[in-house]
């Protein structure tokens, strides 16, 4: 077996590789970082793109086991903005120069749900002089669906696979037709067909979770030649059926650790993607995000959304920033940002560098 040292110079890794990557423990784990920091810099460069994130509803018609807003939990209150209160995001963050916005919500599949995205689209692409960069998270869809939300401006998609291993994900969700594995890969492969910039990501130390399956998951996302990833630590929310197996749990700050060794190892194994510092990192330590930053990460998702609706979009225990308004967090994450040494790519709209090089590529052949 090779050396840690020997394997970050590779460039190409096999499941073992990454496994020996994801144990590094102290000196290994410096010489880890300090090379995913170089791949990075040199690959991306030091600028971190805000992505202003507003959570605008957390009715949901899934059951996922993990989360803390499934439908089956009935002591969360229920919430839903309103058309102007997301557009007003989004031209807050606008006015903000962060270069884009994301919309994410629980999931609905509907005619009505399908349509009202659309029109948001497009009034916040008028809204902003079509100088914001639109992300949309809005789970599993037809076709026809996310054709439509592409059509009406948004660009890029979030979907995660939450694990890319088969059994793992059947034992995270119920064995139901709503919450198929197959659909889950399908729904990014016609995202991908699409044209939108394409993101999935996982949960990290999850219960019956081993390091191959997190190996798996990194070259599941080479594979599938992802264009942006959003991973973090897996947090254990009470009224969830996956409580029950928290005594399986690694304590907190190994899962923490965890997580920046996959963002650290992601960006040595794919250079240019975008990668995201997951806001479950800072539900563990409060400077989680800008620790990700530092060994890999260069996007940020401050969150947007109006302070009162922000208790009640929990998906684990402890999320951050639930008593700020946006305004405090863009103050906030100015100073957090230096401290991680980067720059903020104010009013760029920070795509993904993968995602230009795929299509250049594509384009002369
Ligand atoms: N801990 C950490 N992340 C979670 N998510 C959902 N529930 C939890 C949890 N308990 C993540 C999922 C989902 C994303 C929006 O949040 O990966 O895709
Ligand atoms: Fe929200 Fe600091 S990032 S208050």
């Amino acid at each position: 077996m090779s050396e840690l040292k020997e394997i970050i110079n590779q460039t190409s890794f096999t499941k073992s590789d990454i496994v020996t990557m994801l144990s590094a423990k102290s000196e290994n784990q410096k010489l880890l970082f300090a090379k995913s920091k170089e791949v990075k810099e040199r690959e991306v460069g030091k600028k971190v793109y805000y992505r202003g994130l507003v959570e605008f509803s957390n009715i949901c018609s899934k059951d996922c086991y993990y989360c803390g807003i499934r439908k089956g939990n009935t002591n969360v209150s229920r919430f839903n903005l309103t058309d102007e209160q997301i557009i007003q995001a989004a031209e807050f963050a606008y006015k903000s120069s962060y270069g884009s916005f994301v919309m994410q919500s629980g999931e609905i599949q509907s005619p009505a749900f399908t349509l009202r995205i659309e029109n948001l689209l497009r009034e916040i692409k008028k809204r902003t002089n079509d100088e914001l960069g639109i992300t949309i998270s809005l789970g599993e869809q037809t076709e026809e669906t996310y054709q439509r939300w592409f059509d009406a401006g948004a660009h890029r998609y979030l979907l995660r696979i939450e694990s890319s291993n088969r059994e793992l994900y059947q034992k995270l969700h119920p064995n139901d037709s709503d919450h198929d594995f197959q659909k889950r890969l399908d729904c990014l492969y016609t995202l991908k067909k699409i044209g939108y910039q394409t993101g999935t990501g996982v949960m990290i130390a999850l219960p019956f979770q081993t390091l191959e399956h997190l190996a798996e998951d990194i070259l599941f996302m080479k594979e599938f030649d992802v264009d942006m990833v959003g991973m973090g630590p897996y947090i254990e929310h009470a009224d969830t059926p996956l409580y029950e197996y928290r005594h399986l749990l690694m304590p907190l700050r190994e899962r923490f650790e965890l997580a920046l060794r996959m963002v650290a190892t992601l960006r040595i194994v794919m250079r240019d993607i975008n990668i995201a510092a997951a806001t479950a990192l800072q539900a563990i330590d409060p400077i989680g995000r800008e620790k990700a930053v530092k060994v890999g990460a260069n996007i940020i998702m401050p969150n947007i959304t109006p302070g009162m609706y922000r208790n009640s979009y929990k998906l684990y225990e402890n999320k951050p920033c639930v008593d700020e308004e946006p305004i405090d967090c863009v103050q906030c994450l100015d100073v957090r940002i230096q401290l991680a040494d980067a720059t903020i790519g104010y009013g760029e709209w920070g795509d993904s560098r993968h995602f230009e090089r795929r299509n250049n590529k594509s384009d002369s052949l």
